[in-house]
């Protein structure tokens, strides 16, 4: 068994973990929406104007703060007032990115909106600018947010909705380097100025304004928007990186199916996640030494080959271990990032790419990557603290991440072993802290290829483990492959 350890400084706070980095992301993309969250008023299955009651549910339960819409690449061709006014006369439209597909567009802005305030969480619109026009962006601001009279405010009245929304969250565009128009990031950020002036505060509502940023390490796209864009254009820019096992985008590797050197590579692939947020990191300490600037990752995940038999455009996938363990690699990266990883969105909430959620007809099951954000819901709104690990390596890749937060009184800890074979015993020197209860809770399977099926849905679930506490230490079984929480409490 390796011997592992970690002394936490509670006196040393990192920084805040804004709970927006437990955020999601649900695109106009395959049954992420459609016959995914989204069931319709008239469906037999049980829903709350249309969306899926077990899924708000299961939503609520791992307090999901934020959550991103209408994409993703379906963003820059979505017009959103085709989404508006009675179901049956809304245009349709073709959906270009994904399967070519007609959309028809029931689900729009006002069952999005509406379903955020059911969740309780933040809505975060991702604007058209690759398609769209700036008076078009301007006016859906004006649609969701004014209070007074105004063309967009009477209109959103005669579709049903008296009072404004609250809307803090507002991308413009995506991936406008790729998909979002194929741009330099001269023009884009030419164009971002444009399109964000916009784009204005009424009704006591204050936009929170992301820019563009960059796909994965082009830290070339981070310098020149942030050369332009400055502090006062925008709160906060993006950035996407998806793990690819095989690091192959034509040959991306299969969900279940895999070798245990893909698994590792797919743990590498995902560790890189660190390089590249210090990197950027480093160019925003640089061009904006204020940290006024956020970082948002708002697409992150495992990416592979869409299941035998599906859709290719669907990118539907299953779920195993391996994602739950990269899903915690990356969670614990994005708290100790904190300081300017601001916000993150793991893609996409509901069958699509390393989701949360999968659904077949009326059936649906949690993910393991599902509970992983279970694990790891009290470092919402917790502060981060400094730690100092003593794990191990295999072939030069660490295999045990970690991050401690302390909320209410309480510490977090959330760590994970990727090691396939080798079991740990983690001893934690909690630095001074008066521990008198742990709670440990941990999620493993004997195997990373295991997933939750439709007829075996719970097989993959996180079980109670106990932790010693004795002499300022507490200690925690870390099994091989397996993501742990403790939550120790003071007496
Ligand atoms: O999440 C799927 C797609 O990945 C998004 O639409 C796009 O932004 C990214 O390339």
């Amino acid at each position: 068994m390796k011997q592992v350890t970690l002394k936490i400084k509670p006196e040393r706070r990192l920084s805040h973990i804004n709970r927006e980095i437990y955020g999601h992301f649900s695109e106009h993309l395959g049954r992420c929406i459609y016959n995914g969250l989204y069931v319709g008023e008239h469906s037999p299955i049980p829903n709350r104007n249309g969306v899926r009651t077990d899924i708000i549910e299961a939503l609520r339960r791992i307090r999901i703060p934020v959550l991103r819409w209408p994409g993703g690449c379906f963003a820059d061709e979505y017009h959103w007032k085709d989404g508006i006014g009675e179901k049956s006369l809304r245009k349709k439209m073709v959906n270009t990115n994904w399967g070519g597909v007609t959309e028809d567009n029931s689900f729009g802005t006002h069952e999005f909106m509406n379903l955020c305030e059911e969740l309780g969480c933040e809505p975060y619109i991702a604007g058209n600018v690759g398609s769209g026009t700036v008076r078009e962006l301007a006016e859906w601001v004006e649609y969701m947010t004014f209070d007074g009279e105004s063309p967009m405010a009477d209109l959103r009245r005669k579709n049903g909705r008296e009072q404004p929304w609250k809307l803090k969250y507002l991308g413009i565009g995506n991936e406008n380097w790729g998909c979002g128009g194929n741009m330099r990031p001269e023009y884009y950020s030419d164009l971002y100025k444009q399109y964000q002036t916009f784009c204005k505060n009424y009704s006591g509502n204050t936009l929170y304004k992301v820019a563009c940023g960059p796909s994965g390490e082009d830290y070339n796209w981070m310098r020149v928007l942030l050369e332009n864009v400055k502090p006062w254009h925008t709160n906060a820019v993006s950035l996407h990186y998806y793990t690819v096992p095989t690091g192959d985008w034509s040959h991306k590797g299969a969900a279940t199916v895999f070798s245990d050197d893909e698994y590792y590579s797919t743990i590498s692939g995902t560790l890189f996640m660190d390089e590249i947020l210090t990197k950027h990191t480093a160019i925003m300490d640089e061009l904006d030494p204020g940290n006024k600037i956020g970082l948002i990752v708002d697409e992150w995940g495992c990416w592979y080959d869409v299941e035998e038999g599906t859709h290719p455009g669907f990118l539907y996938q299953q779920n195993t271990m391996r994602d739950a363990i990269v899903a915690a690699i990356n969670l614990n990266l994005f708290n100790a990032h904190s300081r300017r990883v601001v916000m993150a969105n793991i893609a996409q909430t509901v069958n699509v790419l390393q989701a949360i959620i999968l659904t077949e007809g009326e059936r649906m099951l949690l993910t393991p990557t599902y509970h992983v954000f279970d694990l790891f819901k009290e470092h919402q709104d917790a502060e981060c603290m400094e730690s100092e690990l003593n794990g191990f390596d295999r072939s030069g890749t660490p295999m045990i991440s970690c991050s401690v937060s302390e909320k209410d009184g309480a510490l977090l800890i959330t760590v994970s072993n990727a090691d396939l074979t080798e079991e740990a015993e983690l001893t934690v020197d909690l630095g001074g802290f008066p521990a008198a209860q742990a709670e440990g809770m941990m999620l493993t399977a004997p195997d990373p290829r295991a997933f939750n099926s439709f007829d075996e849905p719970e097989r993959v679930k996180p079980v109670p483990c106990s932790a010693v506490l004795s002499g300022g230490t507490a200690a925690i079984r870390l099994p091989a492959c397996s993501v742990v929480s403790l939550r120790l409490r003071r007496s």
